[in-house]
């Protein structure tokens, strides 16, 4: 066995994301270069000042400069271009599988029509898969912020694109926006044959994870730090085997931690819960799969072992077939005997 460096390994190793929002890729310079073309203005005069307004104490601060990000995008191109670039990125990264939030809210009520944002994402994953052989799955999140009745028209936007639409998600301001507020609304979805998850236990407390499973049903927490607040939830996530979606850089960029050395994920780990490491809005917290699996790694000096159990734990949460899971858990374990 040769001894790659962890930096190395961390690069080399096949890896799946699960928590990524298309409009928190949208990296300065190609935000200015859609700006241009779209005639539409941005209230920083460069790359470099806008960089310099990435600096956020809490979520609601985050949340206000992504959405002003968001307002350039109008043609079906720019989705387009916003989805092909995340994916040339993370095909650098060894990603291999993504399954993607977009926010369809954050666009129809500026009056960019759905269709036009669904066909451009999704033309860019098909491509992103013959071309770069990425897999997809996509999830149509409702925005927290709002209110039932839009939700609702967003699902019946989304039903012409059922095919299209794996899931349904649910994230923006958490707290005060309890999953309970959308309770009817997962209903319609699952009925309508659609998975459910949702954001929960970010900056909101452990209650919201229980809601989470028992009011909507869902089979996968995004993010879900604050579980570790309640034994009892603890015991039932590890006993469900139920999947965590993590995002390291996220968590200390939005102060959910203040350190990474203080990031819980080591923990997670070790009392058997199924975790993984995603980027969430890598445009806006420094780094994508591959920085983030290198924060933690240094932060809390991970072994090969717990990089490769979370890269494996990564596709157990897709929604891969067990026929796609089990190939690339092989893949994964050959890699580490050979790294
Ligand atoms: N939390 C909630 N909503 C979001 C996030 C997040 O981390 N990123 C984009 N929308
Ligand atoms: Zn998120």
């Amino acid at each position: 066995m040769n001894t790659t460096s962890i930096k190395k390994f961390i690069e080399g190793i096949p890896k799946a994301e699960l928590h990524l929002h298309i409009e928190g890729t949208f990296e300065p310079e190609l935000m200015f270069e859609i700006a241009k073309r779209n005639n539409k203005k941005i209230k920083y005069s460069s790359v470099e000042e806008l960089k310099k307004a990435y600096s956020f104490n809490n979520l609601q601060e985050f949340l206000d400069i992504y959405y002003a990000g968001a307002n350039v995008l109008i043609e079906e191109q720019d989705f387009y271009d916003l989805t092909w670039a995340y994916l040339t990125k993370v095909h650098e990264q060894n990603v291999v599988h993504v399954e993607l939030f977009f926010d369809p809210q954050t666009h129809t009520d500026r009056g960019v029509s759905f269709d036009t944002v669904i066909k451009g994402i999704h033309r860019a994953l098909e491509d992103g898969k013959e071309q770069l052989g990425i897999s997809f799955k996509l999830i149509m999140s409702f925005l927290r912020h709002l209110d039932e009745a839009s939700a609702f028209k967003t699902l019946e936007q989304a039903l012409p694109y059922k095919k299209w639409i794996s899931a349904v998600g649910l994230d923006s301001s958490e707290l005060g926006n309890p999953p309970s507020k959308f309770e009817r609304v997962f209903a319609k979805s699952r009925e309508e044959g659609f998975i459910t998850v949702a954001h929960a236990g970010e900056e909101g407390p452990s209650e919201y994870i229980w809601d989470a499973l028992d009011l909507l049903k869902v089979t996968r927490i995004d993010h879900g730090n604050r579980c570790l607040d309640d034994d009892t939830l603890v015991e039932r996530l590890v006993a469900l085997q139920m999947p965590l979606t993590v995002c390291p850089l996220s968590n200390l960029e939005l102060k959910v931690v203040t350190d990474l050395k203080d990031h819980p994920i080591a923990k997670m780990l070790d009392l058997g819960l199924l975790v993984t490491v995603n980027s969430d809005d890598p445009a806006y917290f420094g780094g994508y799969m591959n920085e983030n699996y290198q924060g933690i790694a240094e932060a809390l000096n991970l072994s090969k072992q717990q990089i490769t159990e979370l890269t494996k734990n990564s596709f157990k949460a897709s929604w891969l077939s067990d026929h796609e899971k089990d190939h690339m858990i092989a893949k994964i374990d050959t890699y580490f005997h050979n790294n």
